[in-house]
């Protein structure tokens, strides 16, 4: 959102509430602008302890985090990701495939720091209070842990980018993650130099936003 765009919308608002969706309108998802520093333990720690405080189906909070930051290891993850760059890249023709070749999907090595986060449906025991009808709603609980971090990391001045180019067995098996268990993000995150003004896949022309009138609905 544009400044002037802001201003018209929230200007009237006062300074705390302005500072609440001035962060939500600044996230991004980051892959480029990763300075090279590691997040420090105690914002890391910050960040995650704002993941753990977000709601959750029956208060079963499903989620597990696990930080790497071994550069071995994001080497080998970053190696799995970028075969599955291949691949999706290869099913691309014409003009869809020159516009996604610029594009980064990842910033594994560059943040210094990888957060798995997994979902583990057997949490809270067998009767979870409110998924009886809508299973769904556990997984759904973990994204929104996984907004919480995006935001308090927004907040802390660290970028975070979701990575999902990967065969779920191959993470699964990275973080030791054993069935019925999933892992469901890789999350890059570490400080950054900016956040960009624009969102990437915009950036570069590969899909336009749509504007709220269009997704909201009365009556
Ligand atoms: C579930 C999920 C998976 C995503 N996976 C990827 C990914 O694998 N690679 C990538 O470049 N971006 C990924 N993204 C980031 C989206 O492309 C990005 O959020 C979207 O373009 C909007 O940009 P913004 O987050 O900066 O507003 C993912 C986002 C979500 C929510």
């Amino acid at each position: 959102m544009s400044e002037k765009a802001f201003e018209q919308q929230f200007g009237e608002l006062t300074p705390e509430l302005q500072v609440v969706y001035r962060n939500i309108f600044r996230r991004r998802d980051v892959r480029r602008e990763f300075s090279g520093e590691v997040v420090d333990r105690e914002r890391l720690m910050r960040v995650l302890a704002a993941a753990h405080a977000a709601p959750s189906v029956g208060l079963s909070q499903p989620w597990d985090f696990h930080v790497i930051q071994d550069p071995a290891r994001l080497d080998s993850f970053a190696e799995h990701v970028g075969h599955r760059r291949e691949e999706f890249a290869a099913k691309l023709v014409g003009e869809r495939r020159e516009t996604f070749n610029p594009i980064r999907i990842e910033g594994i090595v560059d943040s210094g720091t990888g957060v798995v986060v997994t979902y583990d449906p057997t949490r809270g025991g067998k009767n979870i209070l409110g998924r009886d009808t809508i299973d769904d709603t556990g997984l759904m609980s973990v994204a929104l842990a996984i907004q919480n971090m995006w935001l308090a990391a927004t907040a802390e001045g660290l970028g975070m980018g979701w990575v999902s180019f990967y065969h779920e067995d191959f993470l699964a098996d990275f973080v030791g993650a054993k069935a019925p268990v999933r892992p469901v993000a890789w999350l890059c995150l570490g400080p950054v130099t900016e956040l960009a003004k624009e969102r990437d896949l915009e950036r570069f022309g590969w899909r336009k936003g749509l504007p709220l009138e269009q997704v909201v609905h009365w009556e």
